[in-house]
């Protein structure tokens, strides 16, 4: 009998996290799904197990508690499986004055959108590397690209997210291991509702980037912006800057 691959994604309880799960699901993948709302975790693993004939599994754990990635790992070893693919999707933002706001709420943050993203990625990309095989999709954003002011933490861990990801998708391509950054524009989801924010009626449907995470994954991109829009956003800028420091550096060299 030929085994599903098994895919695990953390943040898989609503929005972008949810959609990856259905297109996962559709493409005949078993699910390990995790996230700290359980009672939504499990609606959505019977719904995909019954529709799609296959297995998922829930892990409840909240990612910005310190070895909460430790502790996913051990139970997905547990239950005896191999991580074919990670995503690593969970992640959260606010609005307001840093020097203002809760230090809790930035721990909580680095906690969540970098360590554990990068303790999940060194664990299952580890026996990745060993067994010469293995996907990994890292849920950055377009604000990865610029500085955010009043939501300056939350993009900085963008950044890091894409740098993070750009780097470690060179130093696993040896190892058959895929790297990808998936970078989203403003989304219809709950995100901007917590993040204290409003909602933005240009945003794109989650169930498109999910489908475009999906595309780009398979063909093992570095990088994939979803969306003419966002494309537009991430690129127009640096081509403005490329094109103002060639001036530059032309007025320079001219004698
Ligand atoms: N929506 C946008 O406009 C947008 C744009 C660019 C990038 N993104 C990124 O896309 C990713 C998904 O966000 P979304 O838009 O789908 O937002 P969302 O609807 O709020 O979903 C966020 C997911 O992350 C999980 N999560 C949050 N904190 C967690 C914690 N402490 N422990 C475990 N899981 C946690 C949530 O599950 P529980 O609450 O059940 O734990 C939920 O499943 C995030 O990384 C976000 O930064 C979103």
């Amino acid at each position: 009998m030929v085994k599903n691959k098994v895919t695990l994604i953390t943040g898989a309880s609503g929005g972008i996290g949810c959609e990856l799960a259905k297109v996962f699901a559709q493409s005949k993948h078993d699910l390990v799904l995790v996230a700290r709302r359980v009672d939504v975790l499990q609606e959505l693993a019977v719904e995909l197990g019954k529709e799609h004939n296959i297995r998922v599994y829930v892990i409840g754990m909240d990612l910005s508690e310190g070895g909460a990635a430790a502790k996913v790992y051990d139970k997905v070893k547990e239950l005896n499986l191999e991580v074919d693919i990670l995503v690593n999707n969970a992640g959260f933002g606010y609005v307001g004055l840093f020097h203002e706001e809760e230090q809790q709420k930035d721990t909580d943050m680095l906690q969540v959108n970098i360590s554990a993203l990068t303790e999940l990625t060194k664990l299952f990309g580890r026996d990745m590397a060993k067994r010469k095989e293995g996907r990994i999709l890292n849920v950055a954003s377009t604000g990865s690209y610029h500085p955010g002011p009043y939501t300056a933490v939350y993009y900085a861990t963008k950044a890091y997210v894409l740098s993070f990801s750009e780097a470690i998708a060179e130093e696993l391509r040896p190892f058959n291991v895929s790297v990808t950054a998936l970078c989203p524009g403003a989304t219809k989801t709950n995100f901007a509702k917590r993040a204290g924010r409003r909602d933005n009626s240009a945003a794109m449907e989650p169930k498109l980037v999910a489908k475009a995470a999906y595309k780009a994954l398979m063909k093992k991109k570095s990088v994939v912006v979803p969306g003419l829009a966002n494309k537009l956003l991430v690129i127009l800028p640096r081509r403005l800057v490329k094109g103002m420091v060639g001036k530059y550096q032309k007025r320079l060299s001219k004698r």
